[in-house]
């Protein structure tokens, strides 16, 4: 499955980007949430994610990035997010945190950033529909893909099935048509990109492409 992040879109003409993602009838939107402290960068809040919502049906993947996420899972379920992703360690309360994500009805999902570790699953892994694997660390799009991911993305697929969970694997971070087969391969199930997609000339060519890729 695939993820566009929106982060590497054309702003000044959305529409038509929302349009690609459409006709290409990708899995899920990622939609990078930024506050400048968490991370060194700021990008899109709940009122503009309520706007775009209107331009698709495709589930959105809201990836937040800001510290205290619990004050705002509320604004970004009202605004049509489908999951939401919080960082351990932006919350002081990991897991009431994702009980109040479940408790909109919508699915949960766990970031850990490249120098994290997987040992926190053995103590989440009933509370998440997600995990997503940082492979850069979290902030810009267009970084290098950090080759340690692959191991991680093994070792925490072992993980999932050994305890017969139904959590997902989601890769986010320097993805490319050159490395998605291996990130499948090693047992990811949704890829996240960003620049991979937005910033050629045609994003809809490089979305069935990506899609042509098979786990
Ligand atoms: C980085 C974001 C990513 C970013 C990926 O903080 O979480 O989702 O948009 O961009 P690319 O695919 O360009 O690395
Ligand atoms: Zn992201």
């Amino acid at each position: 499955m695939i993820s566009p992040s929106i982060l590497s879109c054309d702003f000044t003409d959305i529409k038509r980007d929302f349009d690609y993602m459409n006709k290409a009838e990708v899995d899920f939107i990622h939609v990078d949430v930024m506050d400048g402290n968490y991370v060194p960068n700021i990008s899109i809040g709940p009122a503009i994610v309520g706007q775009l919502r209107a331009l698709t049906d495709i589930p959105f993947d809201v990836h937040l990035m800001i510290n205290n996420p619990e004050n705002y899972i509320e604004s970004f379920a009202k605004a049509g997010a489908d999951i939401i992703s919080v960082h351990p360690g932006s919350t002081t309360h990991l897991n009431r945190t994702l009980n109040s994500i479940r408790s909109h009805g919508i699915k949960s999902g766990v970031v850990l950033n490249p120098a994290e570790d997987l040992s926190i699953l053995e103590y989440i892994i009933d509370d998440i529909d997600l995990l997503l694997l940082m492979s850069v660390n979290p902030g810009f799009g267009g970084q290098k893909f950090i080759d340690s991911t692959l191991r991680k993305i093994e070792k925490a697929a072992q993980f999932i099935k050994s305890r017969s969970s139904k959590c997902l694997i989601e890769v986010d971070g320097g993805v490319n048509l050159s490395n998605a087969q291996e990130l499948y391969e090693r047992g990811a199930d949704i890829l996240v990109a960003g620049s991979a997609i937005f910033s050629k000339p045609n994003p809809y060519d490089e979305m069935i492409k990506f899609k042509r890729i098979k786990k």
